[in-house]
């Protein structure tokens, strides 16, 4: 029997009394809806799947730079030369040096006192292989549908049309205009479908006893991988309003049609402005897999506090550590338009090429917003734990200070 408590809800006058779950039931419960999401997986050697697919991508990397620049040759050489070698285009000439500094990390490269590169490792076409059969094999175990495994080996193949602009990740994303890649890296794999379906129950405990019906913002909400699987939590529920927002109208469309609920509504919003809404107007704010992409992750956050009401939540699915899987996909993603670097950060990121906060610099910044973490999935020792992904959920104080 789950424990309760009944709070008086001070968001409106007539208050009606909220019963709400105990944040440690919250958060097991919300991690057993997770896991019953993915029974049948058997997610125990989830640690070395991570670290197989990581490396198919860094030797995959040093395969390309030994083979197309002049790393392949000896001496000592600076990022900017390999980026030459490469035609870089100048919005991403920054990820070459990116690469750089993962190859040297993983102990494939070395890296003189000045900052340039020597000695790549030069992968054997059987070390190639077997690497791949490994990735085939891990692949299976973290739930990765086909279309995962062909997204990273394209853009290990595209290396040279990624670099040069030739070739942009959308393309990858969507080939032929189809979403089944986009749904396999945010919805049909093991740790995705943990994190919503986790995600999910906390929505559910909101709307099962509300204070008044819901309202509820969502940032950067994509193709609405998470979206898909909270509203069938709100069901049935009372909820005022659903605002699915995202910057580019390319989501907007494709979520018109996707999508069907009375309470939805859609909205173009950029999240590096001021966030619409009054103050306190909110029960809910959800941001899965585009927190990150605030220039300063806390003054978002301290933006979403000020638009929840008291007892209102912030549910954010976020990366924790940049996994060299991704390093093919992710960074061009990044790269801004018109810039020569990274996308410019001025929170703890500013000044690096670090894409991710530190799950303790996610949780230091949301306390910092003045919002309690509450859940914090999956839980420490956990074998998902190794893919680095988390669901936080943080709730505003009662009263307003
Ligand atoms: C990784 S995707 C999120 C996936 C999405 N949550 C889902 O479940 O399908 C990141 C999303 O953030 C959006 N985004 C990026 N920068 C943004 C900004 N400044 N303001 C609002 N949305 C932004 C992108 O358009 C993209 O849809």
């Amino acid at each position: 029997m789950l424990k309760m408590i009944t709070v008086l809800s001070s968001v409106c006058p007539t208050a009606v009394p909220r019963r709400v779950l105990m944040p440690a039931d919250l958060s097991a419960r919300a991690h057993g809806a997770g896991m019953a999401a993915i029974a049948g997986f058997d997610v125990s050697s989830a640690a070395a799947a991570v670290e197989d697919l990581d490396r198919l991508v860094l030797l995959g990397i040093a395969a390309e730079l030994h083979r197309t620049t002049r790393l392949g040759a000896p001496g000592t050489h600076s990022p900017d030369l390999v980026a030459d070698d490469l035609g870089a285009a100048a919005r991403h000439r920054w990820i070459v040096a990116h690469w750089l500094a993962a190859l040297h990390g993983a102990g494939l490269a070395r890296r003189d006192g000045e900052g340039r590169y020597h000695s790549l490792h030069r992968p054997s076409r059987a070390e190639l292989a077997a690497a791949r059969a490994r990735m085939e094999g891990a692949g299976t175990a973290l739930g990765y549908p086909r279309e995962l495994a062909d997204l990273m080996l394209r853009s290990l193949r595209l290396i040279p049309q990624l670099l040069r602009d030739e070739v942009g990740v959308q393309a990858l994303l969507y080939p032929d205009g189809e979403p089944a890649t986009a749904e396999a890296v945010y919805r049909d794999n093991v740790i995705s479908r943990y994190l919503n379906l986790a995600a999910a129950e906390v929505v559910r405990d909101l709307a099962g006893h509300p204070p008044r019906p819901l309202r509820i913002l969502e940032l950067g909400a994509g193709i609405g991988a998470t979206t898909a699987d909270l509203l069938p939590a709100l069901a049935g529920r009372p909820v005022e309003s659903y605002v699915f927002t995202d910057l580019s109208p390319f989501f907007i469309d494709v979520a018109r049609r996707r999508f069907d609920a009375p309470f939805l509504r859609y909205e173009l919003l950029d999240v590096t402005e001021e966030l619409p809404g009054p103050p306190g107007g909110l029960d809910l704010v959800v941001a899965a897999t585009m927190a990150h992409n605030a220039p300063h992750v806390g003054r978002l956050l301290d933006q979403v506090a000020g638009l929840l009401a008291p007892g209102g939540r912030v549910l954010l699915i976020e990366t924790v550590k940049e996994h060299a899987q991704s390093l093919t996909t992710m960074p061009p993603a990044l790269s801004p338009r018109d810039g020569t670097g990274p996308p410019p950060r001025q929170d703890e990121r500013a000044g690096t090429t670090r894409t991710y906060l530190t799950r303790e610099e996610w949780r230091s910044r949301l306390a910092h917003a003045g919002l309690r973490v509450e859940v914090d999935l999956p839980p420490d020792g956990h074998p998902l734990t190794a893919l680095s992904q988390r669901l936080f959920v943080a709730t505003a104080p009662m009263e307003s200070s």
